[in-house]
């Protein structure tokens, strides 16, 4: 049995009090979807900027009234400590999500990512420090690596910050170990790589690149690739990330912990890759494809051309080993899509 195993397992048995900030977003309505089938109590702290009251329904379906009774919702801002300490009242684990994402959104406007990426973590970190609760498991991402040239990224080699987002994810390193070496917190940083998956929203401006192509594919409009298509990307199905949150939050080593790691497949696949793994998942269901082809643009300022990640530390200290390949995620995904949207 690998370790996530193990702890889907035991973990119905040990119920527990966790935290999920960002719980009506895409990724903070997953880790709440497997924690309520889990049997664990969760409170929810979102301030709806981007994430949605429909998430949130769709997980009340997904695990029906028995389970759903377990979450209690605190509609608010983690840029208020007041908040922030009501939030981790009784918790055990907090799983920080929250956080304004994109790097175009951050190139507009820095000082709205700073305050929730940067003010909102801190308040986080400070409020679980004077909650007692030591184990905070927080998103970071890939974006870290900036301009290091290294490929596969390992997680000791970063460069410099190519965004204020990328600036906002570095800092929450920086201020999580200052809280692990100055106020004994357990910090653990998971530094995700282009995440997808169901409820990943595929509108608005700042939608990532598989929501947005499969949306437009459904819906018969043009695909737009930024650049010449090679750019290329670890893109990691959400159930991978799930995995990492919850090692990472009952990881007993202390090496393991006040560390950055790396979540993703440790595989890279190309923009024109992704179009024709899409195309050919849909073709059975949208014969218009057959004749589809991607409009090239201009590249995209603040990216980074490849991305790659070893995820052998996350392996080594957390246990995790990915179920889900690419296609395997994304045929989950299309379904949901096509249900969906
Ligand atoms: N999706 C990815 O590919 C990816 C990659 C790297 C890192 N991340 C990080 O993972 C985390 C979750 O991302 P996601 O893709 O689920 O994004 P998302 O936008 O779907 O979810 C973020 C959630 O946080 C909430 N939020 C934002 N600011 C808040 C504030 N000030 N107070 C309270 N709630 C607030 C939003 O309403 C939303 O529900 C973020 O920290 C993001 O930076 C995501």
């Amino acid at each position: 049995m690998t370790p996530w195993q193990t702890l889907q397992q035991s973990l119905p048995h040990q119920p527990r009090t966790w935290l999920v900030t960002g719980a009506a977003g895409f990724i903070g309505s997953h880790l709440l979807e497997t924690l309520l089938h889990l049997k664990q109590r969760v409170v929810g702290l979102d301030n709806f900027a981007t994430g949605s009251r429909h998430n949130l329904e769709q997980v009340r379906g997904l695990v029906g009234p028995e389970c759903w009774q377990n979450f209690t919702l605190i509609e608010g801002d983690i840029c208020d400590f007041d908040t922030c300490l009501r939030a981790t009242q009784g918790v055990d684990f907090v799983l920080h999500q929250a956080a304004l994402g994109s790097v175009p959104r951050s190139l507009e406007h820095p000082a709205d990512s700073h305050a929730s990426n940067v003010n909102g973590c801190l308040n986080v970190f400070l409020a679980a420090r004077d909650r007692g609760v030591k184990r905070v498991v927080y998103a970071s991402s890939s974006a870290v690596y900036g301009d290091h040239p290294d490929l596969p990224k390992r997680e000791d080699n970063i460069g410099h910050c190519l965004s204020p987002y990328a600036a906002t994810k570095l800092i929450n390193e920086i201020y999580a170990d200052v809280c692990a070496r100055c106020y004994g917190l357990e910090p653990v940083g998971l530094r995700y790589f282009n995440v997808f998956g169901p409820r990943q929203d595929p509108n608005g401006p700042y939608a990532a690149v598989i929501p947005k192509w499969i949306a437009a594919m459904l819906a018969r409009e043009p695909i737009y690739i930024n650049g010449d298509g090679e750019t290329s990307r670890d893109f990691c199905y959400v159930a991978n990330v799930v995995q990492a949150n919850l090692l990472a939050a009952t990881v007993r080593a202390p090496e393991a912990l006040n560390q950055a790691y790396n979540v993703a497949l440790h595989t890279r696949t190309s923009l024109n890759q992704l179009f024709a793994l899409l195309k050919t998942q849909l073709l059975p269901h949208c014969p218009w494809l057959e004749h589809c082809q991607p409009v090239h643009r201009d590249f995209r300022p603040g990216d980074v051309r490849h991305s790659e990640a070893d995820i052998a530390k996350a392996g080594r200290l957390l246990g995790y080993v990915p179920t889900h390949t690419i296609e395997q995620g994304l045929a989950e995904s299309l379904d949901w899509y096509r249900q969906n949207l």
